[in-house]
């Protein structure tokens, strides 16, 4: 079953290199109005998107991250999740209250839930504008500093930034693991050794894009990624920095 939706969501592929075309206001105001359209826990619309539009500090983030697109592409938004909008408008008594309950895991979820819907609305409305975009994860390698830049106050943390623009590169589209692997029914499968054979297909499948694909070609599967990655530690400060926030402290 097929229609212009699915197309375009079944065409994604992160794009890494962007024309110098800039994209309009009403661009961005169309892609912020279908990211505030998600789906929201409890109405809570617990994210803050933050548009760069300031060369310097778009530079800036640009050398946390380490990533080229990061300063050139059409335009920046950086997803924050966000529980200090629910202590304004509050008398202090009742502030109190929210402010503990605040800090648990569940509205730490709840945040970076509704911050990553609101995200994903916003790169389908930018691709079916024959925009390209690219998540940008690499910002939390300084996140401290993402803050500081940012201004964010308690309760508010830059979670990823999403690069958008118009595509200057064709990457192929990257393959996922077999349908089996993710979705199952009624329970999670039971059978290691058959999620196994669907993680040995999709090495097959994958060591032969990397091999083929025409840009950085290279000879890898799923399995030595996944290792490689995880068996070094990553951003230990992250932690600490969440925590700081009043994020996820009980
Ligand atoms: C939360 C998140 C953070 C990401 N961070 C980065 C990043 O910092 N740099 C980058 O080049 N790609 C980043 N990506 C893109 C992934 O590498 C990409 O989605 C994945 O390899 C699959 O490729 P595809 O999007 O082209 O299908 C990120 C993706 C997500 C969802």
């Amino acid at each position: 079953m097929n229609n212009q939706t699915i197309e375009t969501i079944l065409n994604h592929k992160s794009i890494r290199k962007y024309t110098n075309e800039p994209i309009t206001k009403e661009q961005i105001h169309t892609i912020v109005q279908a990211a505030q359209q998600a789906s929201t826990s409890s109405y809570y619309q617990a994210y803050n998107i933050i548009g760069i539009t300031d060369p310097t500090i778009k530079k800036e983030l640009s050398l946390i991250s380490g990533q080229s697109y990061v300063e050139n592409n059409g335009h920046l938004f950086i997803f924050c999740a966000n529980l200090n909008r629910f202590l304004l408008k509050t008398d202090e008594s009742f502030k109190e209250k929210i402010t503990e309950n605040l800090m648990n895991t569940e509205h730490f979820l709840v945040a970076t839930i509704d911050a990553s819907l609101a995200a994903q609305n916003a790169a389908i409305a930018a691709e079916s504008m024959g925009l390209g975009i690219c998540y940008i994860g690499s910002l939390r390698n300084n996140i401290a500093k993402v803050d500081q830049l940012l201004n964010l106050p308690p309760f508010v943390i830059p979670l990823f930034g999403m690069t958008i623009g118009y595509p200057d590169q064709e990457p192929e589209r990257k393959p996922r693991l077999p349908i089996e692997a993710v979705y199952s029914e009624n329970s999670y499968p039971q059978n290691n050794e058959e999620t196994e054979k669907y993680i040995d297909e999709f090495n097959e499948i994958l060591g032969a894009y990397y091999e083929n694909r025409t840009e950085n070609n290279r000879s890898d599967t799923w399995t030595d990624q996944l290792h490689r990655k995880l068996s070094k530690p990553v951003r230990e400060d992250v932690t600490t920095y969440v925590k700081s926030k009043g994020f996820n402290k009980k």
